[in-house]
């Protein structure tokens, strides 16, 4: 009806590019980075030792791992103007609206990582945004209630370090209890990296233009933060609190099934996952142990598991494969860690920035490695004349 044509574009699914970093099997559930199962990884890696795995393709010797411990432990502090650039934001800003601004800023700090071809420049850039980015998620959390920003204490390791940052407060010592730095790590971990996803690809294809590091990495932010994205820990919370009930399990799948309400059951899905994300799964099993180990009895984990249950016996989930993903459980972790709700995505985003920065290395020592140009189905109007105003 409007003039337009549809024509056969012999239209074939290409991949969006090669990768050697993460291998994913949607129907079988599994996760490998650099070949090495997320479960092994998760039972006896360090997100430290992760990241270096990704970026390097191998798990590193101790010489090694100590190497790039002291690097990025070396690289957390930001550069004083930062403050600045913060205190620009209002206070009610979200964290993650706050998280793009600034890594974005980063690229206005360091002009040597501006010399793309220069190798020992792209890995400083990498060290660079893995040691900062919890430094700065830290700093907007604080100043977001009006707290001082705190100094990374190089003594700590990584996630101590961060949740050190986040939660010390000036007036008392803080007692940091072990069980949570080791969740948060593991979290990090299972978050590190995932293939092609939105916002690993948004690098990429932000780095195929040749861009600064610092700017496909606020990209992968900014693409992280929708609620069909890494946005749903935060929104898997406020289901669960409208929720709020066990017995109100049953009206959410209902409404979730129509399609007119608009709702869905946010954690579950995936765009790959037609089975269980093996994530989920680890995450479900570490939510009893977490809450048990820090004493934590939050009525949400209960609201969780029957709608985990109600949604797989429903034939409207079966049968569109419908299964928790890796959102679904971690926002219950993360409360329980006492990380606020709006800071859950942010949580992402400090463990994803080893898998961008990886796949950010790769594609820039890619020889085959093109701009990224996607094509589309064209729907609009066939070739027609100008027509003058007063014809119109
Ligand atoms: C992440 O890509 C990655 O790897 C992402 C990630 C990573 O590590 O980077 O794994 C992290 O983003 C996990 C996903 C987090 N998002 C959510 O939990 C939001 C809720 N889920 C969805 O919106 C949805 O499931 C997606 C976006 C995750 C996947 O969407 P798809 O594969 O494009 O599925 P679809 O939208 O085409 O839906 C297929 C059908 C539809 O019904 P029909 O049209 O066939 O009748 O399933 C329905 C949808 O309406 N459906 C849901 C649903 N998800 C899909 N119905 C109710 N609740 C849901 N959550």
């Amino acid at each position: 009806e409007t003039g337009c044509f549809t024509y056969d574009v012999g239209f074939t699914a290409t991949a969006a590019c090669k990768s050697a970093i993460t291998y994913i099997d949607g129907d079988a559930g599994v996760l490998l980075y650099r070949g090495y199962p997320i479960e092994q990884l998760a039972k006896n890696s360090s997100f430290l030792e992760v990241a270096y795995l990704l970026m390097n393709g191998e798990l590193p010797s101790k010489t090694e791992f100590d190497t790039f411990e002291h690097e990025v432990t070396h690289h957390t502090m930001m550069h004083e103007a930062f403050r600045t650039f913060l205190y620009g934001f209002r206070h009610d800003a979200h964290p993650m609206a706050m998280m793009v601004g600034m890594l974005g800023s980063m690229a206005s700090f360091y002009h040597g990582s501006l010399d793309l071809e220069d190798a020992e420049q792209r890995r400083l850039a990498a060290i660079r945004l893995i040691a900062k980015v919890p430094t700065i998620a830290a700093a907007c959390y604080r100043y977001s209630i009006g707290w001082p920003i705190r100094y990374p204490k190089n003594n700590l390791e990584f996630t101590t370090r961060f949740l050190h940052m986040m939660k010390e407060v000036p007036s008392e010592p803080l007692e940091l209890n072990p069980v949570a730095a080791k969740a948060l790590d593991l979290l990090f971990i299972l978050h590190a990296d995932h293939e092609q996803n939105a916002s690993t690809s948004t690098v990429r294809l932000v780095g195929s233009t040749g861009a600064n590091p610092y700017a496909c990495v606020a990209a992968g932010v900014a693409a992280l933060w929708g609620p069909a994205h890494g946005g749903a820990n935060e929104a898997v919370l406020q289901m669960l609190e409208e929720i709020g009930r066990p017995e109100n399990v049953g009206s959410a799948v209902a409404k979730a099934k129509d399609k007119e309400s608009g709702f869905r059951l946010m954690g579950f899905g995936h765009r790959v996952y037609k089975n269980f994300d093996p994530r989920a799964k680890i995450i479900r099993e570490m939510c009893h142990q977490v809450l048990n180990e820090l004493g934590v009895n939050d009525p949400l984990l209960e609201v969780a598991m029957k709608l985990e249950v109600a949604a797989l016996k429903d034939e409207y989930f079966v049968q569109r494969k419908l299964y928790p993903n890796v959102d679904f459980y971690s926002g219950i972790i993360y409360k329980a860690l006492g990380i606020p709700t709006e800071m859950f995505t942010v949580m992402f985003a400090i463990a994803r920035t080893a898998g961008w920065v990886s796949h950010w290395l790769e594609q820039q020592t890619d020889p085959e490695a093109k701009i990224g140009r996607p094509r589309q189905i064209y729907t609009g109007y066939a070739e027609r004349d100008y027509t003058a105003l007063d014809k119109r």
